[in-house]
């Protein structure tokens, strides 16, 4: 499923939608280059289990954010994990558990991630326009 999202708010809005249907155990893989949009959709989804967006961050140092909402929600971005070194994080703790997890710049992590995953690629189309498409969920 391919979206075109013109604002930021659009696309936590489908963020929104996106953790509406999330279960525990579900892993959302994201893809997409440096300010294509991750974090702002990881704040949608975050809203939903009733996490503050302004708690989802950036920070440069947290590779394994973990947010004690209604479900454990585990925000993880490996934009600073060297390839290959994704097996040393222990994410199996975390993935397909009683949780949800959220992972930007998943392609570091290929080999620890379920296969029945959902993926989203999200693309610059434009100033404020994110071309984002879904793989493994029908919204
Ligand atoms: N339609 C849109 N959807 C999402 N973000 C948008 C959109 N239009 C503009 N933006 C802007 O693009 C930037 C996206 O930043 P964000 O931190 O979410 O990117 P990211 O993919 O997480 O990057 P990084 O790889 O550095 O973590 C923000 O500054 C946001 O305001
Ligand atoms: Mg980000």
């Amino acid at each position: 499923m391919k979206l075109l999202s013109k604002s930021d708010d659009e696309t936590k809005e489908l963020g929104r939608k996106l953790g509406e249907k999330l279960k525990r155990g579900d892993v959302v893989c994201l893809y997409g280059e440096l300010g294509s949009g991750k974090t702002v959709l990881v704040k949608g989804i975050a809203s939903v289990f009733g996490i503050n967006e302004r708690d989802i961050t950036s920070a440069s140092f947290t590779i394994i954010a973990e947010y004690d909402a209604d479900v454990p929600f585990y925000h993880i971005d490996l934009y600073r994990v060297a390839a290959g070194k994704a097996s040393e994080l222990g994410l199996q703790e975390y993935l397909g558990g009683n949780g949800i997890s959220v992972i930007e710049w998943a392609e570091r992590a290929e080999e620890e991630i379920p296969e029945n995953s959902i993926k989203v690629n999200l693309n610059y189309a434009g100033d404020n326009m994110r071309e984002i498409e879904i793989t493994g969920m029908e919204l």
